[in-house]
């Protein structure tokens, strides 16, 4: 959507995949103290967000939404200011139908004064989910939202959590910043195997302020130490956004460390803004190519089988200039070693895991006594 928003894929936390109904603002605002404590703030994750069940069951005797008055005794004001003086953005949910997921009032029919609401309360980001939708097409649902959004004037990114559903990533761009192309995952390699091999074919669909987005990072929340930094690297090469999903106040240093990761970060939210595409795929061992606005490609070998197995590719294949007489620097980005290669790109990639090159033409560098002109091709 060009609203000038979202120009690199949206980074932060949610509460949904960890605690589901269990939200409330003392949670919002531990997590907002850690988000900066731990140094994620200052890795890019930016926007602290509520999902579902923060609501009364019922609007006021003006039609207004109104909090929770246990979960959110001071109401979503105080925690918006909470938030930015941290430094930080609050994102909101509400759902495209007559009441969210788990049953509190919706906004279909209501999506003028709730976007006010929003706006007035501060809030700088709104996932919209698809609940109870009566039918009405999605399209015409998420456009009243994004008309009523926009007419605030108060910048909100706006999440469309369309679940994939009538061919949304065709027409999400020109509706939201983002937009779900998958149901919800869970803390299980198989889950997030399926939202990756389903987002990953829509790399047409996106780019900057436009991104498709299969769910939240389940990383610290279940799957094995390996698989978790296997979906941290398929989501960064597909562009993704990067909302953690797990409890940061009490998150594991392996969390922590992936999540971190700012070599891995910096291909996510890479300026040129391309969605990684697979390359090739076979028996379970994929490759990926995602090009990157230095002119260097990231390149992921991804093992989905659960025995070790080496993949390859190549830099052509992977969309590099033939020819660099220096060959290839391969930046691993998790281990940080770089290695040199003529044009083969290859690891023992062992079973859920994926390995990362930076993959960069190497520079030829001139003898200093040696003019420029002399060694330039003729
Ligand atoms: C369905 C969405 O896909 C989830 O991410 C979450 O927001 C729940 N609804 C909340 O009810």
């Amino acid at each position: 959507l060009a609203n000038g928003l979202a120009l690199t894929p949206p980074m932060g936390w949610n509460d949904w995949n960890a605690f589901g109904c269990a939200v409330s603002a003392q949670l919002v605002e531990q997590t907002a103290d850690k988000l900066v404590a731990s140094g994620l703030a200052a890795d890019g994750y930016g926007y602290v967000n509520i999902d579902d069940c923060w609501m009364a069951p019922n609007r006021d005797s003006a039609g207004n939404l109104v909090p929770d008055p246990a979960k959110f005794p001071d109401g979503i004001k105080a925690v918006a200011d909470y938030v930015h003086a941290k430094g930080l953005k609050l994102g909101i949910y509400e759902t495209a139908g007559t009441n969210t997921c788990a049953g509190f009032p919706g906004s279909l029919g209501h999506e003028t004064q709730d976007a006010n609401t929003f706006a007035a309360w501060g809030v700088d980001y709104l996932k919209y989910d698809n609940c109870n939708n009566q039918g009405v097409p999605s399209q015409q649902r998420y456009n009243a939202m994004g008309k009523a959004l926009a007419a605030t004037g108060r910048p909100i990114v706006y999440s469309l959590c369309s679940w994939g559903t009538e061919d949304v990533a065709s027409w999400g761009g020109s509706v939201g910043n983002l937009w779900r192309t998958t149901g919800d995952i869970s803390a299980d390699f198989g889950s997030m195997l399926s939202n990756f091999h389903t987002n990953v074919a829509l790399a047409a669909d996106a780019g900057p302020g436009a991104w498709n987005d299969p769910d939240m990072l389940e990383v610290g929340n279940g799957m094995s130490a390996v698989e978790d930094q296997t979906e941290f690297t398929l989501w960064a090469e597909m562009a993704a956004p990067l909302i953690s999903g797990t409890d940061l106040r009490t998150a594991s240093a392996n969390t922590l460390r992936i999540l971190g990761n700012r070599q891995v970060i910096a291909v996510d939210q890479d300026a040129l803004g391309r969605q990684g595409t697979e390359i090739s795929s076979s028996g379970g061992l994929d490759v990926l190519a995602k090009p990157l606005s230095d002119g260097s490609v990231s390149v992921v070998l991804f093992n989905e089988n659960a025995t070790a197995a080496t993949i390859s590719t190549t830099a052509a294949a992977a969309g590099l200039p033939t020819g660099s007489k220096g060959g290839y620097a391969l930046q691993d980005l998790w281990t940080g070693r770089t290695t040199v290669s003529g044009g083969t790109i290859s690891a023992a990639v062992p079973g859920h895991a994926a390995v990362m090159y930076k993959v960069t033409p190497a520079k030829r560098t001139l003898p200093p006594s040696t003019s420029l002109l002399t060694t330039l091709p003729s």
